[in-house]
């Protein structure tokens, strides 16, 4: 079977159309034909080794933490043949082998079925960047958000900023705020009913955020630009507000302005998903895929390529700024 596999770290090439053998299941284990696995920011740190496991001895992998797919064989009783499933697991891509293939045995509790009325790439959206349970973990075990309170998720384009939002709305925030770079997808944005969403080439984050709140300032940062921003979303925040650092698109060093931590007594959080028990992450699952039968979320879709475009796949995904998720056919 085909499978996209890195040897070694290094360039957007290194994501490599290998063959491969396809797995068998063990016992409690399902093997699921893959149909559209998602492309996480993530998989291009760990493929470019510049992450704590990106080790010599975590090669060769075959990548990919998420997708959707079908079940062709079941050793669990909890799933049946021809049944259409999420499939995620902790570490998949990373230090096990990924989603990134035509056929992936895994344990039947990192499955869940896909609702019938979400296509495969919908579904693998829905996954892809993980922003949807990034952003609830990080507002609701993180921030302790609480309905009415105001959030800012910059990066409207981005899974982080565009599923935070749409959680944060679900949750109750009383006004929610992203960014874009440009004003083509701002416009875009706004038409697709983000109200508040700030051209960052006519107006600095501050400046927006204190024009939007009536200078009040946000109770919630989950930002995953980081870099320039944040000493901006610092100075964005309300007082006794709180900034969840959750990634770094935009860059790893910061310059920010103490005072504005100190006078506004404000809290800065890491989110790392090692911060949260195994049932945590599954409570937030389950809450997360009830939101989206409700239809309260709506995963966005910029490109879809062939699994054997991985490499171009993610170069577009890091270097294009899409609107949207960018997912693999397989
Ligand atoms: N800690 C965790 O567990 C965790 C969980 C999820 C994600 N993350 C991390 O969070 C970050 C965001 O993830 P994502 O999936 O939301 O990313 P994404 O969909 O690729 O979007 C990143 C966005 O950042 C903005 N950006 C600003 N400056 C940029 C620059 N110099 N280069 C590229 N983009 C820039 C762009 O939007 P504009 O063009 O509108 O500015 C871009 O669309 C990544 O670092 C990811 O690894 C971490």
């Amino acid at each position: 079977m085909k499978a996209i596999q890195y040897q070694a770290y290094g360039s957007y090439q290194e994501n490599r159309v290998v063959d491969v053998e396809r797995p068998q299941p063990k016992d409690g284990e399902v093997l699921v034909e893959m149909r559209a696995v998602g492309i996480n920011p993530l998989d291009n740190t760990f493929r470019a080794g510049h992450i704590y496991f990106s080790t010599p001895d975590n090669l060769p992998r075959i990548g990919g933490q998420t997708g959707v797919g079908v079940v062709v064989e079941s050793r669990s009783s909890d799933f049946n043949a021809g049944d259409r499933v999420f499939v995620r697991g902790q570490g998949l891509g990373l230090v096990a082998d990924g989603t990134w293939r035509e056929y992936v045995t895994t344990p039947a509790a990192g499955l869940a079925h896909v609702p019938e009325d979400l296509d495969d790439n919908r579904a693998a959206a829905f996954l892809a960047g993980a922003g949807y349970l990034s952003g609830y973990l990080a507002l609701t075990e993180i921030a302790k958000f609480k309905p009415g309170q105001t959030v800012l998720a910059p990066a409207i384009g981005s899974a982080v900023g565009m599923e935070t939002v749409q959680i944060a709305r679900r949750l109750g925030a009383s006004l929610v705020i992203s960014t874009a770079s440009t004003t083509e997808k701002a416009e875009r944005a706004r038409a697709d009913g983000y109200e508040h969403v700030i051209d960052l080439s006519r107006e600095n984050l501050k400046d927006g955020v204190l024009r939007i709140t009536g200078g009040k300032g946000v109770d919630i940062v989950v930002d995953g630009v980081s870099g320039k921003l944040t000493g901006q979303a610092l100075a964005s925040l309300a007082f006794g507000g709180t900034v969840v650092v959750v990634g770094y698109a935009g860059g790893r060093e910061a310059e920010v302005s103490i005072t504005d931590i100190i006078w506004k007594g404000a809290t800065i959080r890491g989110f790392t998903f090692r911060l949260f028990a195994p049932e945590t992450i599954a409570a937030a699952n389950k809450a997360i895929l009830g939101y989206l039968k409700e239809g309260a979320l709506q995963p966005t879709i910029d490109q879809v390529f062939p699994l054997t475009e991985a490499a171009e796949a993610v170069r577009y995904l890091i270097e294009d700024r899409p609107y949207g998720r960018v997912i693999l056919q397989v």
